[in-house]
C-alpha cells in the first residue's frame, strides 16, 4: 500500500470514534484554510464560533481543546483544592478509560457509586457524603455525571432537576460530561440549553458527533474564567491554529447540523435495537437512549459478526456487547448487521430458524 487512498476502510459498530468526519465540518475546515489570523483562539472566525455557541448553550466561557478525558481532566481541575473529590459512577469514562488521567493530573480522589444504568441519583450521592467535614477524609465538592451515560441511557429533565437540587443544598459542583450530548437532548425533545441548565461546567464532545478532534469546555462560572485560560494552557490543550477546531463547531451549530445528526443516530439505533431484540438469542440489555445499543448474544455469533462488523464487547465476564451507531451509519448497515447475527446464529444455534 503506497497512499492514503488505498488505505481500506470498514464499517464498524464499535464506536462513533471510529467514522470519520462530517462533510460539512471538513468543509469548514476548508473555508478557514486562507490568509494569516491572529493565532491561540484571537482570530475571527473562533469569535463567530464563540458567538453560536453562546446562543446554543447560553452565556459561557469557551475552551476549545483536542479531546475528552482532557476536557474532563481541566474541567475538574478547575473546581477542586487538593483535598477535594469527585463523586461518578463507577461505569464513568472518568474511572474506566481515561488511564487514570484524573488521579495523575489532578491528584485527585474518585468517589464511586454504584450503578446499574449509568445514572446517578441524590440517594446514591448522599453516602459520599458521610464524612464532610473530617479532617481525615477527602471532601467531596463535584458531581460528574456524563449524559447520555457510558450506557446510553439519559438522564430525564426531571432527574437533572433533582441532581441540580440536590447539589446546591450540599454545596457541590456539577460537572457533565457530554462527550455524545446532542443524542441526549434529541432524546429528550428539547434544546442544548436546557440540558446543560444549572450546571457549572460541561465538557462537551464534537469527536463522537461527527467533529475530528474538536472538544470543548463550556464553563458557567465568569470566576473562574483566568483560572481555566491557564489551565488549558499548562495541560497543553491550547491550539495555535485554533481555528481550524474553533470552525468545526460553528459549522456544527449554525445549520443546526448537529440535530439532524443526532437525529440520525438516534433513529438507525433503535431501529437495530428492534430488529435485534425480534431474536429469541438476543437479548437487549439497557434502554436504548441515545446511539448505543448494550446486548448480550451468543459468543460464537459474537465472534463471528464482530469478524465483518467490529464491535467491542463490553463486559467480558458476562460477553455483554455495546454497538453503537455513527453519523455515517446507513440504515443499510443495520439490515447487513442484523443479517449477520442472523446467519450466525443459523449456524450455531441450531434452534435457531
Ligand atoms: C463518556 C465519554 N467521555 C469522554 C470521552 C473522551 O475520550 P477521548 O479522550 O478519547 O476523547 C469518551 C470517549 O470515549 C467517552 O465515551
Amino acid at each position: 500500500m503506497n497512499s492514503l487512498r488505498e488505505v481500506k476502510t470498514q464499517m464498524h459498530f464499535a464506536s462513533d470514534n471510529n467514522s470519520g468526519a462530517l462533510p460539512e465540518i471538513m468543509q469548514a475546515m476548508n473555508d478557514c484554510n486562507r490568509g494569516h489570523v491572529p493565532s491561540y483562539g484571537e482570530d475571527e472566525f473562533t469569535k463567530l464560533a464563540n458567538a453560536e455557541m453562546q446562543k446554543a448553550f447560553g452565556k459561557c466561557d469557551i475552551y476549545y481543546m483536542f479531546n475528552g478525558t482532557a476536557a474532563n481532566v481541566v474541567a475538574l481541575k478547575s473546581l477542586l483544592q487538593p483535598y477535594e473529590a469527585v463523586i461518578c459512577s463507577d461505569v464513568s469514562h472518568l474511572q474506566n478509560d481515561e488511564c487514570g488521567a484524573p488521579e495523575a493530573n489532578i491528584g485527585c480522589k474518585l468517589l464511586l457509586c454504584e450503578t446499574t444504568d449509568g445514572k446517578l441519583s441524590p440517594q446514591s450521592i448522599e453516602e459520599k457524603l458521610l464524612r464532610l467535614g473530617d479532617t481525615h477524609h477527602v471532601q467531596a465538592k463535584v458531581i460528574s455525571i456524563t449524559q447520555p451515560t457510558e450506557y446510553g441511557t439519559t438522564y430525564t429533565l426531571e432527574e437533572l432537576q433533582k441532581l441540580r437540587d440536590f447539589a446546591k443544598a450540599k454545596n457541590l459542583y456539577l460537572h457533565m460530561d457530554g462527550s455524545r450530548l446532542p443524542n441526549a437532548t434529541i432524546h429528550l425533545n428539547c434544546d442544548l440549553k436546557e440540558v446543560v441548565a444549572g450546571f457549572d461546567i460541561i465538557s462537551l464532545g464534537g469527536t463522537k458527533n461527527g467533529l475530528a478532534g474538536a472538544e470543548a469546555i463550556l464553563s458557567f462560572l465568569p470566576e473562574k474564567k483566568d483560572h481555566l485560560r491557564y489551565l488549558r494552557k499548562q495541560s497543553m490543550q491550547l491550539a495555535g491554529k485554533m481555528r481550524f477546531v474553533s470552525s468545526q463547531f460553528y459549522a456544527w451549530l449554525v445549520n443546526d447540523l448537529w440535530q439532524d445528526t443526532a437525529r440520525h443516530v438516534c433513529g438507525l439505533a433503535q431501529e437495530l435495537a428492534a430488529k435485534l431484540a425480534d431474536l429469541p438469542e438476543v437479548e437487549i440489555t439497557q434502554k436504548v437512549q441515545s446511539n448505543a445499543v448494550f446486548a448480550k448474544m451468543p459468543r460464537e455469533v459474537i465472534k463471528e459478526v464482530r469478524k465483518k462488523y467490529f464491535f467491542y464487547v463490553w463486559n467480558e465476564k458476562t460477553w455483554e456487547v455495546r454497538l453503537m451507531i455513527s453519523f455515517d451509519t446507513k440504515a443499510e448497515d443495520v439490515d447487513g448487521f442484523v443479517q449477520a447475527v442472523k446467519q450466525s446464529l443459523s449456524k450455531h444455534v441450531p434452534t435457531h430458524r
